[in-house]
């Protein structure tokens, strides 16, 4: 995948996700939407910044037609992650997903780790298990938030930059590996929450639409402390996405601020255990 490749790659991805959104739907979820324009953006933003670090972890199956697949990945340390993979609706199931995958997990062949968030795919969970990954189911919790149950929440601020060294020792001790450049991508486009103690540390992503999309703390009342931060300031509608079974503490918080719970989805791991506490990014992981 070159930068020239991206708007097509994101229309891939769209199709892709958009008819297996259609394909699954459980019978309470809302309609499945078309990205809107403002997701698009940060959606080949993200891309882009993938293909300028790992070029040799993103790759494009094309035919006559043009482009059918697409695979986006990453290495960071000694850990490799993939962030998006998909086929074009038509033509899946026929052969074209397991070689873009294969080139891409070529990109982490020194990494002792690897990570990916999997959807419910019938086709996507096979080739994940084929290739050596564990699948751990993934919560999601969802709902308005019940106001008056947040805490006074206190010992936490915004953050930025100056917080990369901190994150990334965070991160290394939950999977293994700092997000390093990835963190300047989510100060670029999202807002951090930090908590800093004595007795711990920790901090927040909340994505462009205000929900929570990285946390990742030394202790749990901090990772706790945090969420509830993410609650307060996020939207009414709040969503608490990639809750793995090693993480019973979002369900407190979640429970205690009236959201529901549904499972969707696997966090896919190899070398490595859940991370806790910790609530992984769906792409950056
Ligand atoms: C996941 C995806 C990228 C794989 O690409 P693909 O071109 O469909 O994959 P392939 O045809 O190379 O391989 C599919 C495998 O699933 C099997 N398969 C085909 N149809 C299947 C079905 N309905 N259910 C389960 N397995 C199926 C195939 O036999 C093959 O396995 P095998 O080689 O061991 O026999 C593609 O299906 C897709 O875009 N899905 C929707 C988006 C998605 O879920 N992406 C992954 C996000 S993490």
């Amino acid at each position: 995948m070159t930068p020239a490749d991206v708007p097509a790659a994101e229309r891939v991805s769209d199709e892709g996700f958009f008819e297996l959104d259609s394909r699954m739907r459980r019978a309470d979820a809302p309609e499945p939407q078309r990205r809107s324009e403002r997701h698009r953006a940060v959606w080949i933003e993200r891309t882009l910044h993938l293909v300028e670090h790992d070029p040799g972890g993103c790759w494009v199956a094309e035919d006559e037609s043009g482009m059918v697949g697409m695979a986006t990945s990453f290495r960071r340390e000694t850990l490799w992650c993939l962030a998006t993979y998909a086929v074009l609706p038509g033509r899946q199931g026929g052969g074209i997903g397991k070689p873009l995958l294969a080139a891409a997990m070529d990109h982490g062949r020194a990494c002792s780790r690897a990570m990916l968030s999997s959807s419910s795919d019938g086709k996507a969970v096979r080739i994940y298990r084929q290739a050596g990954f564990d699948l751990h189911p993934q919560m999601y919790l969802a709902g308005t938030v019940d106001r008056s149950a947040i805490p006074v929440v206190e010992k936490v601020r915004d953050g930025s930059a100056a917080d990369i060294d901190l994150m990334d020792s965070l991160d290394r001790a939950a999977r293994g590996a700092g997000h390093g450049v990835d963190h300047e991508l989510m100060l670029r486009t999202w807002r951090l929450l930090v908590s800093d103690t004595s007795t711990g540390a920790g901090y927040a992503y909340l994505d462009e639409r205000g929900r929570l999309g990285l946390l990742a703390a030394s202790n749990r009342r901090t990772a706790v402390r945090l969420l509830w931060a993410a609650l307060a300031e996020g939207p009414e509608l709040a969503n608490v996405p990639h809750v793995t079974s090693a993480n019973q503490w979002v369900l407190d918080v979640a429970f205690a601020a009236r959201l529901v719970l549904h499972q969707e989805g696997y966090l896919g791991l190899r070398g490595m255990k859940p991370p806790s506490p910790y609530v992984h990014n769906g792409a950056l992981l």
